[in-house]
């Protein structure tokens, strides 16, 4: 049986989300029900943090007791230098979502890439050892994702950017051939899915408003493959909606979303993270 939400009190720990913009984070909702059905005495709240006012926010944070924080758009790399410490994985990463206040001492975590690695893992392909990846894409998400990639010891992950040389930079920093993972021309593009296990879009092609976009034709993919896509707006979109008439297993971003939040939740409290509630909290919003 529920514990009775107690209410914000005096014992409340708070936590809180950053961005810039930050109104449409879906964060408050889910880490508040994650809260509610854990009997945590817990509060999370968004806050609209402009660059010029990120070094007061994190003075604030050690002033006021905030035990975590999640960072998103676009501190999450100059917030880095204003921690005590960084987890070796954001550090290679270069990019920062999540804090822990450790009676005061600040160490930033990086949970989308293995975020995205669970929520994979759980609800498409349980294992990715021997497996070949194309990952579309060489921004900010598609490094994280791909440094969680390599620890399954996938057998190949293959980078295609539209502005190539991205992506054989993004290959070569992440260990290169030798680590498994090389980047590739985009004209390269469609023999290389016709024989990958998981194919994973990375890139904003698709995402609202233009859902009727896609990166790649569904056609292009081996059937029964993965298609993965980290858009979570819309649910479907058009490439896995393709993907799917081609007759692939579809696994779309949502996920990515939930799991990242589940990892900072459980850094924070120590506890398992309460998945199905939080999914089911984000879904009821996206309709
Ligand atoms: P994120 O943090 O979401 O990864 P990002 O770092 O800005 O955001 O990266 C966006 C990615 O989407 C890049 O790989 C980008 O390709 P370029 O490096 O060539 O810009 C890709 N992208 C965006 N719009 C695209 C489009 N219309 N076609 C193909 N790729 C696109």
């Amino acid at each position: 049986e529920r514990r009775l939400d107690p209410g914000i009190d005096s014992h409340t720990t708070l936590y809180a989300v950053i961005g810039d913009p930050v109104i449409q984070s879906k964060s408050p909702l889910m880490m508040n029900a994650a809260f509610r059905e854990s009997g945590i005495n817990g509060a999370y709240a968004a806050f609209h943090i402009t660059p010029d006012k990120l070094e007061g926010f994190v003075t604030g944070v050690r002033a006021m007791g905030i035990r975590g924080v999640n960072v998103t758009i676009p501190h999450k790399l100059a917030v880095m230098e204003l921690l005590d410490d960084i987890h070796p994985d954001a550090k290679a990463i270069g990019a920062v979502n999540t804090i822990v206040n450790d009676n005061g001492r600040l160490v930033g975590y990086n949970t989308d890439g293995i975020g995205y690695v669970r929520s994979l893992k759980e609800e498409a392909e349980p294992r990715l050892s021997g497996k070949k990846i194309v990952v579309l894409g060489a921004g900010g998400a598609s490094r994280g994702i791909i440094y969680a990639l390599l620890r399954e010891n996938p057998r190949e992950v293959v980078i295609a950017n539209r502005t190539a040389d991205k992506a054989y930079d993004l290959a070569k920093d992440l260990g290169g051939v030798e680590a498994g993972v090389a980047g590739i021309p985009y004209d390269a593009l469609k023999d290389a899915c016709s024989d990958a296990d998981i194919v994973i879009n990375t890139t904003s092609v698709g995402m609202f408003p233009h859902p009727g976009e896609t990166p790649i034709p569904g056609a292009w993919l081996k059937p029964g493959a993965v298609a993965s896509d980290l858009i979570y707006n819309p649910l479907k979109t058009e490439f896995l909606r393709q993907a799917e008439e081609r007759g692939c297993r579809i696994h779309g971003g949502l996920g990515m979303f939930i799991y990242q939040g589940a990892y900072a939740f459980e850094y924070w409290t120590g506890v398992p993270a309460p998945v199905e509630v939080m999914k089911e909290t984000v879904l009821a919003t996206l309709g």
